[in-house]
């Protein structure tokens, strides 16, 4: 079993580089599906999650290269619009080839992406955007299939501002016939990301990153070569990990304007933040203010980075109180978190955090992918061994966090036992 081991109590100090989004580049993947041309990304983050959508595209025929960090995908001969169940529900954003498959072969059969451990995860705005686009939709026996003989433009009102909902329905829309307007579209970047990409393969895609998305349908998409964005939930991660130690902290390759709602809470917590032209310095004195938090869609405060705040808020000087609202279910990290001395008590959606002059090492689980991050971010301010398993979770979306953690200073190694 492979673990993360780190010993706490080490101020940081340097430079760490964000690597490509995670959430940004499995959508485009998928979306690479839509035309029979070459794309090429690059700068990709080299992730779990990033190695599995390939070989979901791989599974249907499709080929993935990925070279000196930049992969390119030829889709010219998919042979099946039916990716494999061992596959798919090994990652729930394998649904994302829905939307391209649909457009491109007519018809899609894949299994429903299930829950995990953050909740029910429903797909049903995925479902209701693309039967409004003209598919046939029949979900049984563990499948969704699709069928459209046509696929017309329509406008479809999100009742949740869902990003993958949202993501699906452009990719679907974007060969239709005439104009799709998605209203309580997601407003997240990585949306703004894909719709750049798809404009760039010549789809006509304006609002993306407001509330209302315009595509009007084009005949044909060529291939296209992109740079995907920085991930703003790692470098957000970063910036916590320099709040929680203490510390000084360079975070490079990252848009200040994708972390506001993270900067602000920081900045009221007591942490200051300057900022230049790609780069934002995080320096604490180690005292940590309480502050309130509520997750929300985009520009809201993300709940990717609930977990990761939980952490700081653990060893504020005061009682802080975090609002889990866009999932059901992610306090998982709580019972972990408790194990190494932290204070909170669990109402509903609600967590109440009375913050603790210290925290203790111990043997804990990330239950998931952010909650591993949570963990680091505690053992890295923790007294004594911080011991995590079940570190799979975590190279999901952290490329190298191990050694960009060593590089500025952190007692942090990965172990095979
Ligand atoms: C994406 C991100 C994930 C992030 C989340 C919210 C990727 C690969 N993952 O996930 O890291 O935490 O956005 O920012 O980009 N919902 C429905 N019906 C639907 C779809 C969603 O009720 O058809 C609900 C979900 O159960 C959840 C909420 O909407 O409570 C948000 O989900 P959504 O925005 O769709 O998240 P994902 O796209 O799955």
């Amino acid at each position: 079993m492979t673990k993360i081991i780190v010993n706490g109590g080490k101020r940081l100090n340097g430079t760490v580089k964000i690597s490509a989004a995670k959430n940004s580049v499995l959508p485009i993947i998928a979306a690479s599906l839509l035309c029979p041309e070459k794309c090429v990304l690059e700068e990709i983050p080299l992730l779990e999650d990033v190695y599995c959508i390939c070989d979901v595209l791989k599974s249907i025929g499709a080929s993935t290269e990925i070279s000196k960090g930049r992969l390119t995908i030829n889709p010219q001969n998919i042979i099946s619009a039916e990716p494999p169940y061992e596959l798919v529900r090994k990652m729930r954003a394998s649904f994302l080839v829905m939307g391209p498959l649909l457009a491109r072969m007519g018809n899609i059969k894949i299994s429903l992406p299930g829950g995990c451990n953050i909740g029910t995860r429903p797909i049903d705005l995925h479902l209701k955007g693309l039967s409004a686009l003209g598919a046939d939709i029949n979900v049984g026996h563990g499948y969704v299939e699709a069928k459209a003989s046509k696929l017309v433009g329509a406008r479809i009102y999100l009742d949740f501002p869902s990003v993958g909902a949202t993501e699906n329905i452009m990719t679907t829309a974007v060969m239709a016939e005439g104009e799709t307007v998605i209203e309580n579209a997601a407003e997240e970047p990585e949306i703004v990301d894909l719709a750049n990409f798809l404009n760039s393969m010549g789809a006509d895609i304006i609002g993306a990153g407001t509330d209302t998305i315009k595509i009007l349908g084009v005949r044909d998409l060529k291939g296209s070569v992109h740079c995907v964005i920085p991930d703003r939930i790692e470098a957000g991660t970063y910036m916590i990990a320099a709040a929680i130690t203490g510390s000084d902290l360079v975070i490079e390759n990252v848009i200040a304007e994708h972390v506001k709602s993270v900067v602000a809470k920081l900045t009221e917590a007591g942490v200051t933040i300057y900022e230049k032209g790609n780069k934002l310095r995080v320096k604490s004195e180690g005292v940590i203010r309480p502050v309130d938090i509520k997750t929300l869609p985009y520009p809201g405060f993300p709940t990717d980075l609930q977990a990761p705040m939980m952490a700081l808020m653990s060893i504020s000087n005061g009682t802080s109180m975090i609002t889990e609202t866009v999932f059901e279910n992610r306090f998982m990290h709580v019972c972990e978190l408790k194990r190494m001395g932290v204070n909170i008590k669990i109402d509903g959606r609600s967590a109440v955090i009375e913050g603790v002059t210290k925290l203790s090492g111990a043997k804990v689980k990330a239950t998931d992918l952010r909650a591993g991050a949570a963990l680091i971010l505690a053992g890295l301010a923790a007294e004594g061994t911080t011991e995590i398993s079940d570190i799979h979770h975590i190279d999901r979306g952290y490329v190298n966090i191990e050694k960009k953690l060593k590089k500025v200073g952190a007692d942090i190694e990965r172990i095979e036992e």
